[in-house]
């Protein structure tokens, strides 16, 4: 497939993408974070097809991005109690940016957005290319990460192509994710926030806005519910889209510790290193990227998935990757890897 529908952001190009969600298309567009598979959040047969385009279940609820706090109003229930509008404002805080929380939504939000939950996942991402396109749109956009169901998110345009490019009517090219990882999602409580996803905002951040972080139980990878028993319809949905063996890529892939060389020998393993290996060393590998020059975990996370394709497309058979601390974006790097290595 050529990569004509691939378009540098311009005036002209945000326009003619704003016209083509405000007609019912998909575009692929560039955020923070990765690249998003958006449609109009208010059109429902738009959302629709950004199921059938990443072959997503249907229950799998989606992120509205807008502008801004203020315009998420319309969509969202934060007014009351009054713990709610407080943690909002705290959670607006960190907005534009990579955070997104899930909070009580209006009857207004369409319902295949949500899949049915009471609550709305909102975002107002940072990307400037995402802000100008959802200034030059009078709808929120509805987006999930723009991979196939269950393949590593897209940190570049290119990346979109790859995966969903026979899907859309055209790609917005904002240059690659400066995250490089999904955003974090919380949920809003009486009492601090409950982590449904680590991302770009750490815990560490989050528990000096909001005092309190309740992490995900071990079980939550695995299930649909949290395991707790409670009937409270929210609590019972941690991220229905964090699944275990998300993010995946094709090949096999094990952090370096649970890699056996005697077993594979390093001619046949694609390896991920954060930070430069010695020339000797890294020349054993069939193939080799180190993530950072200095193993800066920042620039690990901008460039893991990029390099997790880049491996997968190899002739390797295996691919193995490091491990870091699970402090600071330590966290949601580990919880993709391991996501990657089932
Ligand atoms: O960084 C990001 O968040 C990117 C960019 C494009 O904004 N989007 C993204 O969307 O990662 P997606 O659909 O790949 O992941 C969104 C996650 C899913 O796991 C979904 O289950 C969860 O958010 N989610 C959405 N609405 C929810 C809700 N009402 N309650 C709980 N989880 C929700
Ligand atoms: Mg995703």
């Amino acid at each position: 497939m050529s990569s004509a529908k691939i378009k540098a952001a311009s005036n002209a190009s945000i326009s003619e993408a704003a016209l083509h969600l405000a007609e019912g298309r998909l575009v692929g567009v560039p955020t923070e974070t990765v690249y998003g598979l958006a449609a109009d959040a208010t059109n429902p047969v738009a959302v629709r097809k950004i199921f059938e385009a990443k072959g997503r279940p249907s229950n799998n609820p989606l992120i509205i991005h807008v502008d801004s706090a203020e315009s998420a109003r319309r969509w969202v229930h934060v007014d009351h109690p009054p713990w709610l509008a407080d943690q909002w404002q705290r959670a607006a805080a960190f907005w534009p940016g990579p955070l997104t929380v899930v909070v009580p939504r209006s009857a207004e939000v369409v319902d295949e957005v949500t899949a049915g939950a009471p609550t709305v996942a909102i975002r107002v991402p940072s990307h400037p290319v995402m802000r100008s396109l959802l200034a030059a749109c009078e709808f929120p956009i509805a987006a999930p990460s723009a991979n196939p169901s269950n393949y590593v998110s897209p940190t570049c345009a290119e990346h979109v192509r790859q995966g969903l490019g026979d899907k859309v009517a055209m790609i917005l090219d904002g240059g690659e994710c400066q995250c490089g990882l999904e955003s974090t999602i919380i949920r809003l409580r009486s009492e601090g926030v409950e982590l449904l996803r680590p991302g770009s905002i750490s815990v560490e951040q989050l528990q000096d806005a909001f005092g309190f972080v309740q992490l995900p139980h071990e079980d939550d990878a695995n299930a649909a519910g949290d395991g707790s028993g409670r009937t409270d319809p929210v609590a019972a949905m941690p991220a229905p889209g964090m699944l275990a063996k998300h993010y995946s890529p094709t090949k096999p892939l094990r952090i370096v510790d649970a890699w056996q060389p005697e077993k594979l020998e390093p001619s046949r393993v694609a390896r991920i290193t954060f930070a430069p290996l010695p020339d000797a060393q890294a020349g054993r590998f069939g193939w080799y990227r180190s993530l950072s020059s200095t193993g800066d975990l920042n620039e690990v996370a901008q460039h893991l998935f990029t390099a997790i394709r880049q491996a997968d497309a190899t002739a390797c058979e295996l691919i193995v990757i490091d491990r870091c601390d699970r402090s600071g974006i330590g966290r949601a790097i580990m919880d993709r890897i391991d996501r990657a290595a089932g």
